[in-house]
């Protein structure tokens, strides 16, 4: 990275990134008044700075300060989906870990540290489990010698030393762990890698965390050169670092293999991505917010998204065509970027660095869809005036898991964790649709349908006709089913893969709304909520598993 600022950097674009950084390091929100102290800037610089950020969708305002957005994940995204290892080599890290029973990791280079991007975890005790894209320090961990024995240059050696000997224990750390204190008896972080070079694997005895215990070994691209550590992951209450590198190492080594081996496959042809559109939806948005929108902070940003799978090495030209940005717009944005260590270049050829996934990726790495979804239900609740939820099935029956009340409609108190008998309910009638069809036969087989009303469907035939129309209209109208007088209309929540994961509701009495109105007013608006809630889970799930509840 250059020391000076380049004369073309955007102003903006730096300031923008400056907020982004300082909200992730402090763990996913912080209050305007601390992003001016942290930054430095000018309170109206940081408000029009987050009124951007908020307006692309990269954070959310309200009245304690800025929160990161799960849309922000965009940015990770067009890095991870442009290294293509998660998605090619996910699939065996994930047998891996299946067949070991241990958390599979793979970590990337990132300066003197090393940057996750991809978790298999297992569901153990374990104390400290790491994220997508957060960055450790090499010294501390089991790929940190490999990178080190690998490819670190004198110079990069130089910048870990002036790291060691800086010792910044005032300082906040990049890091997402505290630095610990060397004790004797372990081996120094050279010797660690002379030993990693040699032997090419290498061991983190409880380096990082009392009782952590971890063992990497490389992965290599045709030409032979490391791209990526595979690391298992277990704890001192299963293995010794000893038993751990006895048992895993064969195992591993063998999955590295054939990690080697789809990484020789062919490249899919790349993907022809929808040119931008950018330069009139940042055109309308300027219109729209004035001098509070910064276009040349949006601009400059969705740069980042140019890249992505079959886009990890793009030249000015494909930028500027993919984004629909001018050329020299895209150029100062590259090299702001550039500056910034976001982007390097070679031979006229800019590509992504892990170091994007510092820009809120972890904290918003496990955002569960409740947590997607409340904004959204919220706004929705507010518009109808009516009580919003969101639920999941559970067994034959549906739980919620989100819920906006606008007002009681219903005499039983619902709160998140309350269950209802699917067939009763708009919202498990929409779950039931999406089921595939046998598994949908032999539900309504097995369970009794117990009438809750009078007007309760009990008749298994007519349910399953009933389900039918559903899936065919996508949406779910329930009238006094579950409760005289309560109506409530239903819609699915889909992953990226198509699967029905959530169904998102509106509940009123039956007094406030016809069934004609019910479908002329609030189920666009349900849909068109929907559809936000799907977006931002797309984006989320993308390269992680979002937690359904
Ligand atoms: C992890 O994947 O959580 C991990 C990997 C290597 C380490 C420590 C933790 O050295």
């Amino acid at each position: 990275m250059p020391d000076t600022l380049p004369t073309e950097a955007v102003g903006p674009l730096l300031r923008g990134i400056a907020v982004l950084r300082e909200i992730s390091d402090a763990g996913g929100g912080a209050s305007l008044g601390d992003l001016v102290r942290a930054t430095g800037l000018a309170r109206s610089t940081v408000d029009r700075v987050v009124a951007t950020l908020a307006r692309m969708g990269y954070v959310r305002l309200d009245g304690n300060g800025a929160w990161l957005a799960p849309r922000l994940m965009e940015l990770g995204n067009a890095y991870l989906a442009a290294l293509r290892l998660p998605a090619r080599l996910g699939p065996p890290a994930e047998r891996l870990a299946e067949e070991l029973d241990e958390s599979v990791s793979l970590a990337v280079p990132d300066g003197d540290g090393i940057r996750f991007v991809h978790q298999t975890t297992r569901r153990r005790a374990m104390s400290l489990s790491f994220r997508i894209g957060d960055l450790l320090p090499a010294e501390s961990t089991a790929p940190g010698p490999l990178f080190a024995a690998a490819g670190w240059s004198a110079q990069d050696w130089a910048a870990w030393r002036a790291r060691r000997a800086a010792a910044p224990a005032s300082a906040r750390s990049p890091y997402a762990v505290p630095p610990r204190p060397a004790d004797g008896d372990t081996p120094s972080f050279e010797e660690r890698a002379a030993r990693a070079a040699k032997d090419g694997w290498a061991v983190d005895d409880q380096n990082i965390e009392p009782g952590l215990i971890a063992v990497a070994v490389p992965v290599r691209d045709p030409h032979g050169e490391m791209v990526c550590a595979l690391s298992v992951v277990s704890h001192t209450s299963r293995h010794s670092a000893d038993s751990l590198r006895r048992t895993v190492l064969p195992p591993a080594r063998a999955t590295a293999a054939v990690m080697e081996r789809e990484l020789r496959g062919a490249d899919p042809a790349a993907q022809a991505r929808a040119a931008g559109g950018l330069a009139h939806w940042t055109g309308a948005s300027k219109q729209e917010l004035g001098a509070e929108f910064v276009e040349s902070l949006a601009r400059g940003l969705t740069v980042v998204t140019a890249f992505g799978e079959g886009r990890a090495e793009l030249t000015l030209a494909a930028v500027a065509e993919t984004t629909g940005l001018a050329r020299a717009t895209a150029r100062r944005a590259l090299i702001t970027l550039e500056h910034l260590g976001y982007v390097t270049s070679r031979d006229r050829l800019f590509r992504l660095t892990p170091r994007v996934l510092g820009l809120g990726y972890p904290p918003l790495s496990r955002t569960a869809l409740p947590e997607i979804a409340l904004p959204y239900m919220a706004r929705l609740g507010g518009r109808l005036h009516d009580s919003v939820s969101l639920a999941v099935l559970d067994g034959d029956d549906i739980r919620y898991t989100a819920r906006v009340a606008t007002e009681r409609v219903m005499s039983v108190n619902i709160t998140t964790g309350t269950r209802f008998p699917a067939h009763a309910t708009s919202m498990g009638r929409v779950l039931l649709a999406g089921l595939p069809r046998e598994e949908r036969a032999a539900r309504l087989g097995r369970t009794g349908l117990p009438a809750l009303t009078p007007h309760t469907l009990t008749d298994p035939a007519a349910l399953a006709t009933g389900l039918e129309e559903v899936a065919r209209e996508d949406h779910a109208l329930v009238d006094g089913e579950l409760e005289e007088g309560l109506r409530s209309l239903a819609v699915p929540i889909r992953d990226r893969s198509g699967t029905t994961v959530a169904a998102l509701n509106v509940a009123m009495h039956v007094s406030r709304r016809t069934v004609a109105e019910c479908l002329s007013e609030v189920l666009p608006e349900l849909r068109a909520a929907a559809g936000l809630i799907e977006s931002d889970l797309h984006v989320v799930g993308r390269f992680s598993r979002v937690s359904a509840s």
